[in-house]
């Protein structure tokens, strides 16, 4: 059972509907929210019920940094719908994890070779977004087995790039299907090392449907003398001598994108600190919004919970300019004076709301940092 959304999604005034099922109205009010963020519902990792974070696709430092400084900068001025750290527009940042298969057995095109087909779903963004970036990185972590191994000759292996242009026909040289992109050799050492390369048309194309195939990486193990080429040990097969294990491979697209429906330029005014001073008056009000109490916590990594606050209060007659009252508001508290049950009094609403920046999974189990907006009161004003 989920506690109460309602001091978030609802202003007081409309507290009278409350008539109606309190449980559908929760689920609906949770279903719009979810949807904005371009999830179909919460996102679970596949097959599984509530499974720990910790169990789930890791969260790069990159995108960790990148959370924490943005969470500084919403106190202050800057560049809305900006990612400064790629010098793009955007105010969504995905890292679209590879679905591809690691191909058994040995490569049809060199037979030292060893192929990963790499694979980004890119229906994960959403239409009304256009795409800034798409930037594409292999990690590629070795452990040598025997410290031994890492005495001996250099260790490299030859990366070649290459998109998949069609589906290859069973019998076809899959060969004439592809078009290198990138050839290139990798250190293997027992730090991790990476490749990138800026796929953003590339993966443009890949949004239209029936249009991505994917990528092949072939890898070729690379020795100091050219005939004592080591052949790769696939899999978990013992490592006999000499051979070079596979290094074990992570890809991820990384996917700036602007949502421009979401993109008003509001900035918070500088952390504003809410008196505590007791008063019926229409002002805003401290509430720390705990993901945890709305049951949120599976899939958002980041923040727990923050300071939302809400509007609350009386807006009586004669309405002081403090309320922010529009012309109609102070009219309305005027009638209100002279009839009290005919007319209500104006409510006390956000009028001005700031964002902040979430770190959360997608329906996919991608990691996804948002700038998400209108999340925080900053003002209240009687409308
Ligand atoms: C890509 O993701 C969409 C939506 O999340 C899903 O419906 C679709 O089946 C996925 N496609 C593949 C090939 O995994
Ligand atoms: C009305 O706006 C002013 C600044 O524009 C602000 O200082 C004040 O707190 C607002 N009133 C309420 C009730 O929030």
């Amino acid at each position: 059972m989920r506690p109460d959304l309602t001091p978030l999604l609802f202003a007081v005034c409309f507290l009278d509907v409350w008539d109606l099922s309190h449980v559908e109205e929760m689920q609906s009010q949770e279903r719009i929210f979810l949807s904005s963020l371009g999830l179909s519902g919460q996102p679970r990792a596949a097959g599984t019920h509530l499974q720990p974070l910790q169990a789930r696709s890791h969260v790069p430092s990159a995108l960790w940094r990148m959370f924490r400084r943005s969470e500084k900068l919403h106190t202050q001025e800057s560049e809305p719908c900006t990612v400064s750290e790629y010098g793009v527009r955007g105010n969504i940042i995905r890292y679209v994890q590879d679905q591809g298969r690691l191909v058994s057995g040995w490569s049809s095109s060199c037979q030292a070779c060893v192929e990963k087909q790499l694979y980004f779903n890119m229906s994960v963004l959403q239409p009304v977004e256009l795409l800034s970036l798409a930037q594409l990185e292999v990690n590629f972590h070795w452990k040598p087995v025997r410290s031994a191994e890492l005495l001996q000759a250099p260790r490299a292996l030859g990366v070649s790039l290459y998109k998949v242009m069609r589906a290859t026909l069973r019998g076809a040289d899959p060969q004439a299907n592809r078009r290198l992109l990138l050839s290139q050799s990798v250190q293997l050492q027992p730090e991790p090392t990476s490749v990138t390369l800026d796929l953003t048309s590339l993966a443009e194309n890949w949004r239209k449907p029936g249009r991505n195939y994917g990528l092949v990486l072939e890898l070729l193990p690379l020795s100091a003398e050219p005939q004592d080429l080591l052949p790769f040990h696939p899999g978990n097969s013992l490592p006999l001598e000499p051979a070079l294990i596979l290094p074990l491979i992570q890809a991820s697209l990384v996917a700036v994108s602007l949502n421009p429906q979401q993109c008003r330029s509001r900035q918070r005014r500088s952390a504003i600190h809410l008196p505590v001073t007791p008063s019926n008056v229409c002002k805003a009000r401290r509430l720390y919004i705990d993901f945890k109490d709305v049951g949120w916590q599976d899939w958002i990594i980041a923040p727990q919970g923050y300071m939302a606050n809400y509007c609350h209060g009386e807006c009586p007659f004669p309405l002081s300019e403090s309320l922010n009252g529009t012309n109609h508001a102070i009219l309305q508290t005027l009638v209100h004076s002279l009839d009290p049950h005919g007319t209500p009094q104006p409510c006390c609403v956000p009028i001005r709301l700031s964002p902040i920046s979430m770190l959360y999974y997608d329906n996919n189990d991608n990691v996804v940092l948002r700038h998400y907006q209108d999340m925080v009161v900053d003002e209240c004003g009687c409308r």
